[in-house]
């Protein structure tokens, strides 16, 4: 980083279903609770970064950017961006360069997402923009048919059992329990997942994330608060792979991780083995086990040996799995929850995994507990 920048406040909407809300309502929400938690004021932002995927496409609403800025009384200058699911931490990445170059001191980044207004189809068809139009669209996949190729062939390769790959669902649902944001707080057994009904063979209801409507707000700012434990951001990194499956090597590997992760341990000056816990993306279950061996915290095949003994603290909040995925909010929500975690446990370093499509877009954040 070219310069130190705080992480000074969080604020987040329950993630669910939301159907007395709408996105300036969302957007407002967790706007309000993240100045609140910074003890600023509206006034004190100097700019917007407003992650959102969807708005237009199934809510007839662009121009976020303008709509947050509305929102308060000064009426900052403000943008948005758009990188599917990893919109939140890519917004994160743009408001850090703002910050670092100067261009602002205190920043807000708002990712904002209302996905259960739609039906089912137009849902999964919108989704799909974060595939190719060409290559993936046309022959009608959808994400849960995509992440239904890639696990089947991760356990072609590595053998892994279905039930082995239910405990990644059953280990964030019980991490939700406690969890006042959580869109799902129920505890579901392996047992559980393995007989849910099947949605792209051999995923399961159980393994998938839900559709949600949510928002995530966080104050970023150069301007060092006067507490005695400070989160600083000390790596903010994002790489890119190929945007079609049918375009990649290997389907069980995510090199865009690989990418945003060596170049993030490059930039904390840390070891992976100083990382005390992760929040990172499981869209579907077996994304959780590729991004764990993608950052070099398992060896090919082996990620699933950490969930059987419990030996990382991995999405401490319940992840996408448990908490929801209102796509663009994501990104967000886990760095707050990383922040969270690390005052919490008193632990100095913490991470956050968040990609878009098929591991197209990677974005990854290093956050240090500074005392
Ligand atoms: N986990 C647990 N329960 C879920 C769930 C999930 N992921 N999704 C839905 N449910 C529950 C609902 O709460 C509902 O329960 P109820 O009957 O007690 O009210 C029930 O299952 C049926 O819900 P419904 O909305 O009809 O489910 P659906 O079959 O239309 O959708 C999925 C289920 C998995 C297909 C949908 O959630 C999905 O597409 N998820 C993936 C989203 C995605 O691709 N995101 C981008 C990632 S890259």
């Amino acid at each position: 980083m070219n310069a130190d920048v705080f992480l000074i406040g969080g604020g987040l909407t329950p993630f669910g279903e939301h159907w007395d809300k709408n996105i300036r309502t969302l957007m407002d929400e967790a706007m309000s609770s993240a100045i609140y938690a910074a003890s600023v004021t509206a006034l004190d932002i100097d700019i917007i970064v407003v992650a959102n995927m969807l708005g237009q496409a199934t809510n007839y609403q662009s121009h976020l950017g303008a709509l947050a800025s509305s929102l308060l009384p000064h009426k900052p200058p403000a943008l948005r961006v758009e990188a599917a699911c990893a919109s939140g931490s890519i917004a994160i990445h743009t408001a850090c360069a703002l910050l670092e170059s100067n261009k602002a001191k205190t920043a807000l980044v708002i990712g904002v997402e209302k996905m259960t207004d739609s039906d089912a189809d137009t849902i999964a068809h919108a989704l799909m923009g974060a595939a190719d139009e060409e290559h993936d669209q046309s022959c009608s996949l959808t994400f849960p048919g995509i992440f239904g190729l890639i696990a089947q062939r991760y356990m072609y390769e590595y053998g892994l059992t279905r039930d082995e790959l239910s405990l990644i669902s059953t280990t964030h649902h019980r991490h939700a329990l406690d969890n006042p944001f959580a869109q799902f707080r129920m505890s579901v057994s392996p047992e559980d997942v393995s007989n849910s009904s099947m949605v792209a063979d051999p995923l399961r209801l159980l393994d998938c994330s839900p559709i949600s409507d949510g928002a995530a707000a966080c104050i970023l700012s150069t301007e060092s608060p006067k507490r005695n434990s400070r989160i600083r951001i000390a790596a903010s990194q994002i790489a890119n792979d190929a945007l079609s499956i049918t375009q990649r090597p290997v389907l069980t590997s995510f090199p865009a991780t690989k990418d945003a992760m060596e170049r993030a341990l490059k930039e904390a000056a840390i070891s992976r083995e100083e990382i005390e816990c992760i929040e990172l993306h499981d869209c579907f279950s077996i994304a959780a086990l590729i991004n764990l061996e993608d950052m070099g915290f398992a060896d090919p095949g082996r990620a699933v040996a950490l969930y059987q003994q419990q030996s990382l603290p991995v999405n401490s909040s319940g992840g996408l799995k448990a908490c929801g995925h209102p796509v663009s909010a994501t990104g967000i929500k886990q760095i707050i929850d990383t922040a969270k975690y690390l005052k919490a446990e008193n632990h100095q370093w913490g991470l956050a995994q968040n990609f878009g499509g098929a591991g197209a877009t990677c974005g990854i954040h290093i956050l240090e507990r500074t005392s």
